[in-house]
């Protein structure tokens, strides 16, 4: 269960309690590398319900991550900067390595890959380590490979140098409610009605279900044989991305045309795309970057130790579909983006105050709880009242510039969390029933907070917004007060708009 907005928990679903493997906490500490991203933030749960000593590692934030998984100690690491991995590692006996740079630039993320690989290599031989399990890439290491892959196929040689015992998992497009994957797909068949298909989407994969994912991680930390193997998982199913995109035009039961184009550029689809689906041109770019390479199982020896039946792939969207319509989403790719150290200065870390700030409030006789219950419900498919053409404009200037636009939606349409993505923003600290911090993740040349305040007057309360901003240059200043005249507008109707609503 997670802690929620209000304080209520969340129900989490378990999917290792079908393992027919027995869980051995007396092995030692175990520890979860990526544990803010999407397979790591399912895998902590898991391990903490059967009974393991689990320490989970956030670069940054780790304060609010403690709430959200109490059954997790929580350390900040970064493995660029091998001083922080000591403490991490101290007292190990199991460390699964989830780590990857996807998000940085082609240029970079191959390198930090391999940096990071290193230095966590380091730092677990230097702690006595047991014990490694990483999660990679499937695909062939004879045939021509993407720099993605090559890249996962590197980190796993550099780790598989210590003296740890490591153990491959290697796995293909991961499908589940939350994952980038699983959205794009689902975003193209929801929004478009014509489809071209460029001549990689004949390129064949063999995805699997982000139960059977944790299920293997879990399931060869209990198998002891496993230790030192490397092994191919994926779901029963080999596809082209054009089957992948069919299946989901069927379940959604959209009626699409599409028809096949010769022209292949990747990072046009990438940008044509990300207007079309909560993910952004970045991540899809990188994703497509291996599409190019064939990612289908080599061999099934994992069956041999884990003999349980993989979930098809349309099983695997269905149950995804109905997550969302759930709306019981427990971890999302934009959990992980964009990389917590590079954006999240707090506002209260700036050097000085902002320089610029704006404030509305009004008051009312409605209980604080049921303010700050319309409070939190504020973006994603709600919107943002009569204002929200406004937002969804702004939204899409990000995306055609290149940044995340309001499309990211929401995880859940009605609990809320810090670290939790609102279109552009991100909550950055959550008080319930009085104060809620967003910092926003737009193309800006400032920085700017908005903060949701609901105040005990007595027999009234009142609701307040205050947008803070923070600039330096002079096309940081000018963007102020170009939007000046829209605050005034946009966050009066905003306030009202959630006092009415609550
Ligand atoms: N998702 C898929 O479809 C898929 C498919 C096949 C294989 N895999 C493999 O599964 C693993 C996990 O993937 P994922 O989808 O869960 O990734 P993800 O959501 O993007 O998360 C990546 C994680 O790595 C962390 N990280 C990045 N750089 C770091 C550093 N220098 N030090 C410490 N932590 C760092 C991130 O932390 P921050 O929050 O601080 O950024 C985040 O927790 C990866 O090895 C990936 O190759 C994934």
């Amino acid at each position: 269960m997670e802690p929620n907005w209000d304080g209520a928990m969340e129900e989490q679903d378990f999917f290792c309690d079908e393992l027919a493997t027995t869980p051995h906490p007396e092995t030692g500490l175990v520890l979860v590398t990526g544990a803010t991203g999407y397979v790591g933030g399912r895998l902590v749960p898991e391990l903490a319900r059967r009974g393991y000593r689990v320490r989970a590692v956030a670069r940054a934030g780790a304060a609010a991550y403690r709430s959200k998984w109490p059954g997790a100690e929580w350390v900040e690491a970064d493995a660029l900067k091998p001083e922080t991995l000591d403490a991490a590692l101290a007292g190990v006996d199991t460390a699964y390595y989830l780590i990857h740079s996807l998000t940085l630039s082609a240029r970079r993320f191959a390198a930090a890959d391999l940096q990071a690989a290193r230095n966590f290599r380091l730092a677990a031989a230097r702690q006595g380590v047991r014990r490694i399990i990483y999660l990679g890439g499937l695909g062939d290491v004879r045939g021509p490979l993407s720099p993605h892959l090559r890249s996962r196929m590197q980190v796993a040689e550099e780790l598989g140098q210590g003296p740890a015992a490591l153990t491959i998992l290697r796995a293909a497009v991961i499908i589940g409610s939350g994952s980038a994957s699983y959205e794009i797909i689902a975003g193209l068949v929801r929004r478009l009605r014509v489809i071209p298909l460029p001549p990689w989407t004949r390129t064949r994969c063999q995805p699997i279900g982000i139960r059977d994912v944790v299920k293997y991680l879990v399931g060869v930390l209990e198998v002891e044989d496993t230790a030192g193997g490397s092994f191919d998982i994926g779901g029963p199913d080999v596809l082209t991305y054009r089957d992948m995109l069919r299946a989901q035009k069927e379940i959604a039961g959209r009626r699409i045309v599409c028809f096949h184009v010769p022209f292949a550029n990747i990072s046009f689809y990438a940008y044509m795309a990300s207007l079309f689906v909560p993910v952004p041109a970045s991540v899809i770019r990188n994703l497509l970057r291996s599409i190019g390479s064939e990612v289908v199982c080599k061999e099934s020896e994992i069956r041999r130790f884990l003999p349980f039946a993989t979930i098809p792939y349309r099983e695997a969207l269905v149950r995804a579909l109905s997550r969302e319509e759930q709306d019981r989403i427990h971890t999302r790719w934009s959990d992980a983006w964009p990389p917590a150290f590079e954006l999240a200065m707090k506002l209260d870390q700036l050097p000085e105050a902002p320089q610029y700030g704006r404030a509305y409030s009004l008051e009312s006789p409605k209980p604080a709880s049921a303010l700050f219950r319309s409070v939190c419900l504020i973006g994603g498919r709600q919107g943002w009242f009569q204002s929200s053409f406004l937002w969804r404009l702004r939204g899409l200037v990000d995306r055609l510039l290149l940044g995340i636009g309001t499309a990211r939606g929401r995880r859940s349409h009605a609990s809320l969390r810090v670290h939790d993505v609102i279109d552009f923003w991100r909550v950055e600290e959550l008080v319930p029933d009085r104060k809620l911090l967003l910092r926003a993740e737009m193309k800006q040349p400032g920085k700017a907070w908005l903060e949701f305040n609901v105040e005990d007057l007595g027999d009234r309360r009142r609701l307040s917004v205050r947008a803070h901003y923070y600039a330096k240059t002079r096309p940081g200043k000018l963007y102020w007060y170009f939007f000046l005249p829209f605050h005034i507008f946009i966050f009066r109707d905003l306030i009202r708009g959630i006092e009415k609503r609550s």
